[in-house]
């Protein structure tokens, strides 16, 4: 192994302080040079304040020099822009034309049945007005960043998260903003986050197929949509909306969540189901897509919800539900 790539190993050791990802991860390693014994290291400073710059500068020394042949270290910092550095694999949008349907549920186990499977993944919340993933996933610490860029929040699994309510000073402060401010902090969310690599990035859409969809799918490269419905006839209709929007928009539908199907009542071992038939095949036939799951209403994941414990859930519908996300996620280009 050249000097180059055991440092590189060493960086890829060292965290970034409140994404808990490597510095190597966050992609800012910029460059390594090694001339007689003398190490240079550039960094990228996106995104980081000048304290937590130092705070790296030295755990690099204090690694670098520490390997067989290293005489002399110098590190140096270099501006960028996070959405320079940033290597998003694909970008996953969450959708439903209807509000309440289970979206943000649907959008957070997408990210978790990933993560479980090995992937670096991250959550984008672009419900401006009404965001809900930082709840389920039990976060309430706050977004740091410099000038040049916001860091996201890990979660207790590793996925990185951004969210309004991230850097509102209280998470029940009201955003009453209108459309083109929205749109411009969706738009905020991808180009000035520092992301680093991802292998995928979940966005949980707001209700409906106004501004904040379309901003979405406008702005960012989504290459994948999965749409959530509920067994009702209203949301049929408004679900043909949502797979009407995708098609016109180019955006491959890779599969439909029929969420709230039915309610298992263990003592009469049946399932019962609550908001009518299931529309499962039907909305499959509508969206041209595979059904990826049908969740039921389970009490325990609402709790699991409230809790902020979502990462803990397990059960035979989410292992279903993550076998079928795994092979439509490999269609995509
Ligand atoms: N299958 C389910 N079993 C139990 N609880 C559920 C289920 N689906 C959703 N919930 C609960 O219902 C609530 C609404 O779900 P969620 O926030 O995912 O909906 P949404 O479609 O994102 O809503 P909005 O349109 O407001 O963004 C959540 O608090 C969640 O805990
Ligand atoms: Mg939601």
């Amino acid at each position: 192994m050249s000097i180059e790539d055991k440092i590189r190993n060493e960086l890829d050791t060292i965290i970034v302080p409140g994404v808990e990802r490597s510095l190597v991860k966050m992609n800012l390693l910029h460059s390594i040079g090694v001339n007689e014994g003398k190490g240079e290291i550039s960094l990228l400073a996106a995104a980081l304040i000048p304290e937590v710059q130092q705070e790296i500068k030295d755990k690099v020394i204090e690694v670098v020099s520490s390997l067989e042949g290293i005489k002399e270290i110098s590190v140096s910092f270099t501006e960028a822009k996070p959405k320079d550095i940033n290597k998003i694999g694909h970008v996953i949008a969450v959708m439903s034309g209807k509000g309440g349907v289970g979206k943000s549920l649907v959008a957070s186990l997408t990210a978790i049945a990933l993560r479980r499977q090995g992937f670096e993944v991250g959550v984008l919340d672009a419900d401006i007005t009404g965001p809900s993933i930082p709840r389920m996933f039990g976060l309430n610490t706050r977004c740091t960043g410099s000038d040049t860029g916001i860091l996201p929040v890990s979660s207790k699994s590793g996925i990185e998260v951004m969210s309004i309510n991230l850097l509102l000073p209280n998470e029940d402060d009201a955003v009453i903003w209108r459309g083109p401010l929205i749109g411009r902090t969706i738009t905020q969310f991808w180009e000035d986050v520092l992301w680093g690599t991802l292998d995928y990035l979940v966005v949980d859409l707001p209700p409906g197929t106004a501004d904040a969809p379309l901003t979405v799918m406008q702005t960012l490269p989504v290459s994948g949509v999965i749409i959530v419905f509920t067994p009702q006839e209203l949301t049929a209709m408004v679900v043909r909306k949502a797979v009407n929007m995708a098609q016109q928009m180019d955006k491959p539908i890779i599969g439909v969540v029929e969420n709230m199907s039915y309610l298992y009542v263990p003592e009469i071992k049946k399932k019962i189901e609550i908001f009518g038939k299931s529309r499962g095949e039907e909305m499959a036939r509508t969206a041209k897509a595979p059904i990826l799951g049908q969740l039921p209403i389970d009490p325990e994941l609402a709790k699991l919800c409230d809790e902020g414990k979502i990462e803990n859930y397990n059960s035979a519908v989410m292992t279903e539900f993550s076998e079928s996300l795994a092979q439509s996620v490999r269609t995509l280009l």
